[in-house]
């Protein structure tokens, strides 16, 4: 279907001010599932089929939105000067939308859960029927400050009335503006010459298009969705987290679908973007964000909070760890209460056990570091063994130094690893040991106090 649709473009409204919100942000920069609420309408547009989108936004804001969609050539930001309504911020996009479409939606940038195929509804019924401009509309339980969709007899819309400025008989009318549209572009750019700013809010209403229409004698249609939630805005905190709720929701059913188990819907959070294979479960109170991409045959338990990661097949996240920017190879384990910080890296098979910290380090295959240890600017080799409470001492108050591990080494208890040092292939590191020089292959080393003995020395 988005063949049809080339011709298309869409300019995105976000310039307005989010006084609601009471934040330093503006609300389309807020996130919803990992990501600013504003590329949601964005990126619903080009899987429409928009081919070029127009960002209009505020001068005060340019900094933060350049760079948002600096990988996408076909979204161009325009700067709408001053706030003086919906219909002016139209205007603004004039340059930025260009000659080449036939059509554009107009899209609120507050309006993230609007779906493609939805846009796509809305194009067909406004070209089907020959008319200039096609507006979304809802039915929402309760009609409060939308717009009121005046309807003729045949159907057709005569106007949209702004519930403020709207009378007693239009106030009772339920079906209401999503402030999403498609309009002939050519025709646009010249309605919106003739828009005033004559109604309670002094302001250029973007709705008054359709009474030029009407007076010019070309037909505009609505299109109602059944699902309002698809239309709803976030003006305010609670309008945020209804929608995130809404957004969540859709990620795990999607997950779901595609063979992954989520235990409870209810807390889970599941980012946009992450990716998980299937008969992977996920269990209740986890949190996975960024790029993080999970295999298959996973158990991810409660707690994880796993962010940029990338975790290979059959690995098992026990409860209450903290993983970040790490890569976790096959058949590995982690946790309980691990925590696992960027440039970590564990190999296939190997284990990370509870109070276990590793920083800019290799485990391994088939490694284990079980108990209260600090790992870091480290390589432990293959089947090493690190005892309860070993520690790498990698900092010496200026610069990071490394300690490397070779393979089968078994390290006792207690042992600290004054860095920059390095461990042969099959040595041996008695319990409670500092070591501080290189120990060769096969080799045992201790270097830890004698134990002193004094007879009867406690009666004295
Ligand atoms: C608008 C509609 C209303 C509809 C409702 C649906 C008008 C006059 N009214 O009202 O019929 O039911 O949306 O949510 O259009 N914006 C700018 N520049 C401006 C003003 C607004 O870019 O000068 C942007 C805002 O950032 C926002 C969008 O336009 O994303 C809508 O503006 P908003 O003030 O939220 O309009 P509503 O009063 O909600
Ligand atoms: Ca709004």
């Amino acid at each position: 279907m988005s063949t049809t649709i080339m011709k298309i473009g869409a300019i995105i409204l976000a310039a307005g001010k989010s006084t609601r919100m009471k934040s330093d942000t503006p609300k389309v920069m807020h996130l919803l599932c990992g990501l600013p609420v504003v590329t949601f309408p964005v990126e619903a547009a080009i899987k429409s089929g928009a081919g070029h989108t127009a960002l209009v936004i505020s001068s005060e804001c340019r900094k933060g939105f350049a760079g948002l969609f600096g990988g996408k050539k076909s979204v161009e930001l325009a700067i709408q000067r001053e706030q003086k309504g919906t219909g002016d911020a139209v205007k603004a996009a004039r340059a930025a939308i260009g000659g080449s479409c036939e059509h554009v939606f107009i899209i609120p940038g507050d309006v993230p859960l609007i779906r493609p195929e939805t846009l796509k509804q809305l194009y067909l019924a406004t070209t089907s029927k020959n008319a200039v401009c096609g507006v979304l509309t809802m039915e929402p339980s309760d009609p409060a400050s939308y717009g009121r969709i005046v309807r003729d007899n045949t159907g057709f819309v005569k106007a949209i009335v702004e519930a403020r400025d709207a009378n007693t008989s239009e106030l009772m009318i339920r079906e209401v503006n999503s402030s999403i549209y498609c309009v002939k572009t050519e025709w646009l750019f010249e309605a919106i010459k003739k828009i005033t700013p004559q109604n309670s809010k002094r302001e250029y209403y973007l709705t008054d298009i359709i009474k030029i229409a009407v007076a010019e004698g070309h037909a505009v249609v609505a299109q109602c969705i059944t699902d309002a939630n698809e239309a709803m805005g976030i003006n305010t905190r609670r309008e945020l987290t209804q929608a995130n709720r809404l957004m969540r929701l859709r990620i795990l059913s999607s997950l779901m679908e595609e063979g992954v188990g989520i235990i409870n819907e209810d807390c889970t959070y599941i980012d946009c973007g992450v990716k998980i294979g299937p008969d992977t479960t996920i269990f209740p109170n986890t949190f996975i964000s960024g790029k993080t991409v999970i295999g298959h045959h996973c158990r991810i338990e409660t707690g994880a909070v796993i962010k940029d990661s990338v975790i290979g097949n059959g690995v098992h996240i026990k409860p209450y760890s903290a993983i970040e920017d790490s890569i976790i190879k096959d058949n590995s384990q982690i946790g309980p209460f691990a925590r696992l910080r960027p440039g970590t890296i564990v190999e296939d098979g190997a284990r990370i056990g509870n109070f276990v910290e590793v920083k800019k380090s290799t485990i391994r295959r088939g490694a284990k570091a079980n108990h209260l240890s600090y790992i870091g600017d480290a390589v432990v080799g293959e089947r090493t063994n690190v005892g309860c409470g070993t520690i790498t001492c990698n900092y010496d108050g200026r610069d990071k130094h490394k300690t490397i591990i070779g393979n089968d080494v078994f390290i006792g208890s207690d042992v600290q690893f004054v860095a920059p040092v390095k461990i042969g292939n099959n040595a041996l590191i008695g319990a409670g040991s500092t070591i501080t020089a290189d120990v060769p292959a096969n080799a045992l080393a201790i270097a830890r106090g004698n134990q002193i003995i004094k007879k009867n020395w406690a009666k004295k």
